[in-house]
């Protein structure tokens, strides 16, 4: 982590992830679709954007790091980290976790064939 960087947390619900970078990054951007989540989320980041994962309201090559915890199982999971590939910058680093992708076999299958970094 540098302090320049630009940090991405998808579906950040009350920001625990976030807050693990705020502070230690430029500015840390917290992303939801429900607007309850925001009071909680906003102690724990800089910005926080009302959107969908799936459309995600910035431009390409934008954010040196995109994590979303537990947020994949209740989206389109493949649009989602298609739009969370299309804001890194490149070389930046994306995590994203879910028990659901493993059920639904996506991380075996789709996902790695299009990432196959990915573990
Ligand atoms: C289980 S919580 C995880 C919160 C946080 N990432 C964490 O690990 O504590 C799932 C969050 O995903 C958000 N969410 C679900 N579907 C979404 C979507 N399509 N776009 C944006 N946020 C979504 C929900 O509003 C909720 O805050």
């Amino acid at each position: 982590m540098r302090s320049e960087d630009l940090v991405l947390d998808v579906a950040t619900g009350t920001g625990i992830i976030a807050e693990i970078f705020f502070r230690k990054a430029k500015a840390v951007v917290g992303l939801d679709f429900t607007q309850e989540m925001f009071k909680q989320a906003l102690l724990r980041l800089n910005f926080m954007v009302n959107a969908q994962a799936e459309k995600l309201p910035f431009s390409d090559n934008a954010f040196d790091l995109v994590t979303c915890r537990q947020g994949l199982q209740f989206m389109d999971a493949l649009k989602a980290v298609s739009q969370m590939h299309r804001v890194c910058k490149p070389g930046a680093r994306s995590f994203w976790c879910s028990w659901w992708l493993w059920e639904m076999r996506i991380k075996n299958t789709r996902l790695r064939s299009r990432w196959p970094g990915s573990r």
